[in-house]
């Protein structure tokens, strides 16, 4: 067993803040967030969303960061050593949802660093002819150059985690979250100012209840669990290195407000923007690459409104990717005693290479599996499957099983109070299990 004494460790609370928030906010926010929501009719899915972050992310969040606190290891060995049994499979699912998540995450993060350069690189006059689908549609459909983009982007992934984790993911998190923070800022100032921003505001701020389905709340708790990085033992992998002095709930409630801080904030830039230019909002994926080129095109300076945008994207992706290779590589440090650069460069070159299935399957050159082509199926099981599984459980084990335990650690051995704590526990034991359940069961339509 690994020994608590050597295992590195944060080196202040805010490192632990910046670097959850950092694999929280991802592509979940700025590319997701925005055309899920709208899809499912604006303000009043936003506001079941933070409704539902508050009550169940936070609470599962908490519950993750806990049990990685307490045990001091990757999330199979958490598991392991706080009860064992068949309570490991949660870690070993939670390890395999990081192999696959990364998978295509790095492939559509390859995207964002192509659209980058793009942007000073012909995109504008692309989108000016009105071609951004067909550009879209012609760069995924090759193969080569996405494999190199993704390539690159797991380099830089593989190399951060090889750092570890004061000299890597913290020393990078610490400087790649404000500078998140300030390009949304500086995009968001230009397009509130936007002549026609207004009715994009209206769209997104003023809630039309009537718009709220079962199918809303699927998608919003889906979508929460995802952006929180939640149910796979990311929380716990990270918790694993946070002080013991540190108090939890704070910590868990900060990051889930700078999550969704991050995600309302890229609403603000995308509605308004949209809206001005009169495109449609519910979109879809193509929300991003497809319509956001054009509504940069038509902007005066656009090439650097565009730059700055995919910028933005490619951070967010980062710090989310550096969590995923995290939990992976966490894993095979602890339990099978690999180095650091060993774990990260071998786990990152398996992720890598899976995730050439899910380019070969954009470019049309490997079968569909019920309408789904690699990518899609891929996100399907870890999104709708292991994620909504892991945090049931999680939740569960939190409840019923580690209780005690839990208690503990949350209030620092009771040095700590934690208000909440009761409704805390409820949750986990009651209303998280219950509507983890009905997504689990409304998401399940292949
Ligand atoms: N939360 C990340 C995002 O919003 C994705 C992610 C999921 C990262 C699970 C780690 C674990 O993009």
């Amino acid at each position: 067993m690994s020994n608590g004494a050597e295992r590195e460790q944060w080196g202040s609370r805010l490192g632990f803040i910046l670097a959850a928030a950092g694999s929280a906010v991802g592509l979940g926010n700025i590319w997701r967030f925005p055309y899920i929501t709208g899809q499912n009719g604006g303000a009043a899915f936003v506001l079941l969303y933070v409704a539902l972050v508050f009550i169940i992310g936070f609470s599962v969040m908490l519950a993750e960061i806990a049990i990685g606190r307490a045990a001091q290891l990757n999330a199979v060995g958490s598991f392991k050593k706080l009860k064992g049994g068949a309570w490991t499979i949660v870690g070993w699912m939670g390890v395999a949802a990081g192999f696959i998540i990364l998978s295509y995450y790095g492939v559509i993060a390859g995207w964002t660093i192509a659209y980058f350069i793009k942007s000073f690189t012909g995109l504008m006059q692309i989108a000016e002819q009105g071609k951004t689908a067909d550009f879209f549609v012609g760069f995924i459909t090759n193969p080569g150059l996405v494999i190199a983009w993704q390539a690159l982007f797991m380099l830089v992934t593989i190399y951060i985690v090889y750092k570890g984790i004061g000299e890597g993911i913290e020393k990078y998190c610490r400087v790649l979250m404000p500078a998140l923070f300030i390009i949304l800022l500086v995009l968001i100032v230009r397009a509130v100012t936007l002549p026609g921003a207004g009715a994009g505001i209206d769209f997104y701020l003023k809630p039309d209840f009537s718009k709220i389905t079962g199918g809303t709340l699927g998608a919003a708790l889906g979508q929460a669990f995802f952006s929180l990085s939640l149910g796979m033992g990311c929380m716990i992998t990270y918790g694993s290195y946070l002080d013991k002095k540190e108090a939890l709930p704070g910590a868990a409630a900060q990051v889930c407000f700078l999550d969704t801080l991050v995600a309302f904030l890229a609403g603000l830039v995308i509605f308004p923007a949209v809206f001005a230019f009169g495109v449609e909002p519910g979109a879809g994926p193509g929300l991003t690459f497809i319509t956001l080129p054009n509504v940069f095109a038509k902007m005066p300076g656009g090439a650097i409104w565009s730059g700055l945008f995919f910028l933005l994207l490619f951070v967010a992706a980062l710090t989310s990717a550096i969590s995923l290779l995290e939990v992976v590589s966490a894993y095979f440090i602890d339990e099978m005693k690999w180095s650091r650069a060993k774990a990260a460069w071998i786990n990152g070159l398996v992720i890598f290479l899976l995730g050439i299935p899910s380019v070969l399957g954009l470019a049309g050159k490997l079968p569909k599996f019920a309408g789904r082509d690699f990518l899609d199926s891929a996100d399907f099981i870890a999104s709708n499957v292991l994620l909504p599984l892991g945090g049931l459980f999680i939740a569960l084990f939190v409840g019923w099983v580690w209780t005690e335990g839990a208690e503990k650690e949350v209030t620092n051995n009771g040095t700590k109070p934690f208000a909440l704590h009761t409704a805390w526990l409820w949750v986990c034991r009651v209303i998280a299990p219950i509507a983890i359940a009905y997504i689990f069961i409304t998401g399940l339509k292949w």
